[in-house]
């Protein structure tokens, strides 16, 4: 039985990796990938979604949503992910177009029509699926799970406090921590754990299929920021999303309430967690808190051969 799921991204290397590895699995069913701005701006992160889709002969329809965050000015991440916001790898322009209809129609209508309660896979900022959670609040009852890449329970990389994505639109992160969906946290505390050398890379390089070269090229260039960082590796952030959906052991989590931080100086966009569950109520979250880092580069690895 195909597990249905949308992902909505904003790609970014670690987005397209992520694209890749729900791609090569057949016990998915990705109703469609809905695009949001984040590592770049959504003309970028759209075209980018079809470029990689295309290059690994995915047809999955794809949906843009918002060019920016619910109530704030846009952020975007050249000095992570280029210009382009997949910079590294030759990729022609994509022949397909976008689907006319938006995003978070698009999520709406397709929660709202699915047999099967539909898993939400967001790895970008959470702007176009809490819009669809407050136009259309009774998708609760078909959404089987939120399993977002966001947040962290200690510590921040986009500042001391905060990650990215809950960063760029805490205002809509706070809708989806807030909502009764069942939520999964794939926050830094196991991305940077899920962390890919350098030897790595050349394994992957020397698959030597045309995707997985281009997922080598991906992974030179997104490597360039972190080690600049004085990281060892690169946190493969968005994939690990991907395979707690795939193989949900895969990472250890703790069922904690979390806050989001929407108003501090220093600790804007903050995901505070209360460890000893006795502060906030609880708001269906499973925080992830370890992960199986040689289980996931095994699958990794072998859904970037499966493009062979
Ligand atoms: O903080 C990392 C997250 O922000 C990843 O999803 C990356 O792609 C960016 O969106
Ligand atoms: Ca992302």
């Amino acid at each position: 039985m195909q597990k249905p799921v949308i992902i909505d991204c904003d790609p970014g290397h670690d987005d397209a990796l992520a694209l890749l590895l729900a791609g090569a699995d057949r016990s998915l069913n990705v109703l469609g990938v809905t695009v949001i701005a984040g590592n770049q701006t959504l003309d970028k992160t759209t075209a980018n979604t079809l470029k990689i889709l295309e290059k690994a002969n995915l047809s999955w329809p794809v949906y843009a949503g918002y060019a920016e965050p619910l109530l704030r000015k846009p952020v975007t991440a050249p000095e992570v992910h280029g210009e382009t916001g997949l910079d590294g790898p030759e990729l022609p322009e994509p022949v397909r177009s976008p689907e006319p209809q938006h995003a978070v129609e698009f999520l709406i209508e397709a929660v709202q029509t699915s047999s099967e309660p539909v898993t939400l896979i967001p790895t970008g900022p959470l702007t176009n699926v809490a819009a669809a959670l407050l136009g259309a609040p009774s998708i609760c009852d078909n959404i089987d799970k939120i399993v977002f890449m966001g947040g962290a329970a200690v510590g921040g990389n986009w500042s001391p406090a905060a990650e990215f994505n809950i960063l760029v639109d805490p205002d809509a992160a706070h809708v989806v921590m807030q909502s009764s969906v069942e939520k999964t946290m794939i926050g830094l505390d196991v991305t940077e754990k899920a962390l890919i050398y350098d030897s790595d890379i050349e394994t992957i390089r020397e698959l030597d299929n045309p995707v997985a070269i281009t997922a080598a090229e991906l992974l030179d260039f997104f490597a360039q920021y972190h080690r600049k960082k004085g990281l060892p590796g690169s946190p493969l952030h968005d994939p690990l999303a991907v395979a707690a959906v795939l193989k949900p052991d895969i990472v250890t989590a703790k069922r904690l309430p979390v806050k989001i931080e929407r108003f501090g100086e220093y600790c804007l966009g903050r995901t505070v967690v209360d460890w000893y569950r006795d502060q906030y109520e609880d708001n269906n979250t499973q925080v992830a808190l370890d992960m199986d880092r040689l289980q996931f580069m095994d699958m990794l690895l072998a859904a970037l051969r499966s493009y062979g």
